[in-house]
């Protein structure tokens, strides 16, 4: 079986992130989320792997991830020139995946578990395609099904209004080559999208099977800037162990789960876990608090963050308290003197800053 994993898109929710960086390569306790789901797609056996990029973002893609010899696994780049949705990446794919059954992946899905058990289930049956659902405070976000007796799905909309159920799509679907006939009979949505969830209602509307699958563990979409606060907050409390590949001098006090990197020297500071400390990061007189990340090459002087990630290459100089915030790369955040209540910035555009 081989997979595809769907990293073209905007991610116009990201940005400023997300001008020059593509959303899946945004890194969750420092490993891009893009890794993450290599690694589930690996873990379930397939090491056949085609991944569709943009042409603005898909240069970086490929840079970060290469060609699979990290993982010993075949990485095969599939361009997509224009992001017309869903079902048309897979379309664009078709050359790429023949006429075998095949995983699609969203590149920006993180879920817990995996999906060995999914690609096993689906490589014993004869149905036509399989979903994976997980109920939803917030249904109207996402695609919504509806099913029927023992799991069959007997309905599908996308981002409805009126959702019929609480049960949304999880971005891991599993299709054998019908789906392309059916994607040939949809057309464009509200949206001006190929949508994959209309093209699973042809599959059922055409008399095919359709069955659901219910995720019980999370499922983190990590499209805007509170997803990865919270996916950075799920994956530093399932993975991090105590690690320290740096230096931590005899003033400092380490608690808890910390995992610090190669280079990385911590002087008279309190680091409290869950936290993740990239490479050649320096701290000094300094508290990190619980559920952060900083990127590699970060300086951190006379600051106390918490439940925050710092992406690579930031300086943070003078600041008593920082939290719930994510920090683009290459930033400067200080406190500087300036006249009473005035705030200095330089923020780049699409920026939102909270004082
Ligand atoms: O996250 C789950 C949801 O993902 C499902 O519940 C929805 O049914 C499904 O349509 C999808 O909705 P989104 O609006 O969140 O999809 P998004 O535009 O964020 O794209 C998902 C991934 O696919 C993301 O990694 C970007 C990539 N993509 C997207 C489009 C539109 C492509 O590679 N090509 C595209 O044309």
């Amino acid at each position: 079986m081989k997979a595809i994993i769907l990293s073209g898109g905007k991610g116009t929710r990201l940005r400023p992130l997300t001008h020059t960086n593509a959303k899946q390569l945004i890194p969750v306790a420092n490993k891009p989320i893009l890794y993450f789901v290599i690694e589930q797609i690996l873990e379930a056996g397939i090491t056949d792997i085609g991944v569709i990029i943009s042409p603005e973002t898909g240069a970086r893609v490929r840079e970060v991830v290469g060609s699979g010899e990290r993982w010993d696994c075949s990485i095969t780049y599939i361009l997509q020139e224009k992001p017309l949705g869903l079902a048309h990446a897979v379309k664009t794919a078709a050359h790429f995946l023949g006429r075998e059954p095949f995983l699609m992946f969203l590149g920006d899905n993180l879920i817990q578990g995996g999906v060995k058990h999914l690609v096993a289930d689906f490589e014993e049956t004869d149905i036509e395609a399989i979903i994976q659902l997980k109920e939803v405070k917030n249904p109207q976000q996402f695609g919504v099904a509806q099913l029927g007796y023992g799991e069959q799905v007997i309905r599908l909309m996308e981002k409805p209004k009126d959702p019929p159920s609480n049960l949304a799509l999880v971005g891991v679907y599993l299709f054998k080559s019908q789906i392309f006939a059916a994607i040939e009979k949809i057309t464009p949505s509200w949206r001006g999208e190929l949508e994959i969830t209309d093209a699973i209602q042809k599959l059922i509307d055409d008399g095919y099977r359709v069955k659901a699958c219910q995720l019980q563990g999370w499922w983190l979409d990590t499209g805007k800037k509170d997803d990865i606060l919270e996916a950075n907050r799920v994956i530093l409390d399932e993975y991090v162990c105590y690690q320290n590949l740096g230096f931590v001098d005899q003033d400092s006090v380490l608690a808890g789960r910390v995992e610090i990197g190669v280079g990385t020297k911590v002087i008279n500071s309190r680091l409290r876990g869950p936290i993740c400390i990239g490479k050649n990061v320096i701290i000094k007189d300094s508290f990190i608090g619980p559920y952060t990340t900083v990127g590699e090459n970060s300086v951190l002087e006379h600051v106390g963050v918490e439940h925050s990630v710092v992406l690579e290459n930031c300086r943070l100089y003078n600041v008593d308290r920082i939290e719930d915030s994510l920090i683009g790369y290459n930033t400067l955040v200080e406190k500087g003197v300036t006249r009473k209540n005035t705030v200095r910035l330089f923020v780049g555009d699409d920026s939102q800053v909270i004082v």
